[in-house]
C-alpha cells in the first residue's frame, strides 16, 4: 500500500513494529477515553467556508519564538524513537529538517541531544524532565544551550506516570533494553524518578537559563495565567496524548478560553489528536500559533525513517493548504474564529 494519509502510515507502522513498543506509543492511561476524545472532539467543530476567494497561493510560513518555519506544525517531544527506527531521533531530526520545521527533542531520547543537534538542519528545542535531581537537569539544560537548542520545553503534567495498562500487561520497562537513556550516559539514574514539580521549579529553571521557557501540559486558564507570571514565553495546551489523566478535558475544547485569557502575552501551541489538515485549521482558527504532532511522526519513522517523517509532515502540510484554499484563507493571519461553528 502506498500511504496517502497519516492513517495509512499508522496501519503500516503497526504491522512493522514490535507489538510491545507499538502499545507503548499507541496506548494511553486507564480506559484510553482521552486518547479517543482527543481525535473525536474535532468532529464537534465545523468549518464555515468563505467562497469566491482565490486562496490558491496560500502561504503557511510562520515563526515560533522567532524561529522561522515552513508550516505551523511542529514535532512534539516523545520518548525513545529507537523503538520505531534504529537511527532513532537522528532520523526524525533529518526528516523534520527536510520538511522545514522544528523538532522538540525529548529528555528521554535514545540518541543524545548532541547527536540530534549534529544532524538537525532546522531550529530545535529541548524538552526537559526535571529528574533525577535539579543539578543533573541543569547539566542537561547547559548541554542543550551549547548544542544550539533555542528553547527549553518543561513538561508539567507528569507528577506521576499515568496508569498505562497496556505497558503493565506487557511488562514494558522504560527504556526497554537494549535502548538506553542516551542523554544520561555515565549518569546514575535509579528507576523512573518522576519528581512532582511545583511553580518553584519553574522559577528555578527561569533562574538558570536565558533560553525561552515553554510549559507543556497546560489545560486550565488559571495555569496559563500563572505561566505568564513565572516568565514562560509560550505554553503548549496538551493532555499528553491521553497518556496521563484519563477523562480530562481535551486541548481543543479549552483552547479558546486560554487564548482569550492570555490575550497575546505569550505564544500558544496545542497538541493532541491532530491527524488531518482540517484539524490543524480548526486549532489555528481558535487562536493557536502552531500545532504539534507526535504519534504520526513515529508512524512515519517506523515505516520509512527520515523519509517517512518528512512525508508525514508534508501530507499534513498539503492537507492544511487544501483546507485553507477550501475555506478561502490565503494567509495564516486570515484564519480566525469566524471560520468555525462549534456544536
Ligand atoms: C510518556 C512520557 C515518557 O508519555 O512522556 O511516555
Amino acid at each position: 500500500m502506498e500511504p496517502i494519509n497519516v492513517f495509512d502510515y499508522e496501519i503500516l507502522a503497526e504491522e512493522r513494529m514490535n507489538p510491545v513498543y507499538w502499545d507503548y506509543f499507541a496506548g494511553g492511561s486507564d480506559d484510553e477515553i482521552t486518547v479517543r476524545t482527543n481525535q473525536s472532539d474535532f468532529g464537534r467543530i465545523r468549518l464555515r467556508p468563505r467562497v469566491l476567494v482565490n486562496a490558491s497561493k496560500c502561504d503557511t510560513r510562520t515563526s515560533v519564538l522567532g524561529a522561522p518555519i515552513s508550516m505551523p506544525i511542529l514535532v512534539s517531544p516523545s520518548a525513545f524513537h529507537g523503538m520505531a527506527h534504529q537511527e532513532g531521533e537522528c532520523a526524525t531530526a533529518r526528516g523534520v529538517g527536510a520538511a522545514g520545521t522544528l523538532m522538540i527533542a525529548a529528555t528521554d531520547s535514545s540518541r543524545s541531544l548532541e547527536e540530534i543537534a549534529q544532524v538537525a538542519s532546522g531550529p530545535r528545542w529541548f524538552q526537559l524532565y526535571l529528574y533525577p535531581t535539579r543539578e543533573i537537569a541543569a547539566g542537561l539544560v547547559q548541554r542543550a544551550e551549547a548544542a544550539g537548542f533555542q528553547a527549553v520545553v518543561l513538561t508539567v503534567d507528569m507528577p506521576a506516570l499515568g496508569n498505562r495498562e497496556r505497558d503493565r500487561r506487557n511488562r514494558m520497562t522504560i527504556p526497554p533494553p537494549p535502548l538506553v537513556r542516551a542523554n544520561f550516559a555515565g549518569i546514575e539514574i535509579e528507576g523512573h524518578a518522576w519528581s512532582p514539580l511545583t511553580w518553584d521549579d519553574v522559577a528555578w529553571l527561569r533562574s538558570i537559563t536565558s533560553l525561552p521557557i515553554v510549559l507543556k501540559g497546560i489545560l486550565a486558564v488559571e495555569d496559563a495565567l500563572l505561566a505568564l507570571e513565572y516568565g514562560a514565553s509560550a505554553i503548549i495546551v496538551s493532555n499528553h496524548g491521553g497518556r496521563q489523566l484519563d477523562g480530562c478535558v481535551t486541548g481543543i475544547e479549552v483552547l479558546q478560553e486560554i487564548v482569550e485569557a492570555v490575550a497575546g502575552r505569550c505564544e500558544i501551541y496545542i497538541d493532541g489528536g491532530f491527524r488531518r489538515g482540517t484539524d490543524i485549521l480548526k486549532a489555528l482558527a481558535l487562536g493557536a500559533r502552531a500545532v504539534l504532532v507526535a504519534r504520526p511522526i513515529l508512524w512515519g519513522l517506523a515505516v520509512d525513517g527520515a523519509r517517512g517523517v518528512q512525508s508525514i509532515l508534508e501530507m499534513l502540510h498539503s492537507e492544511l493548504e487544501r483546507a485553507m484554499i477550501l475555506t478561502g484563507c490565503s494567509t495564516l493571519a486570515s484564519i480566525n474564529r469566524s471560520l468555525l461553528q462549534i456544536t
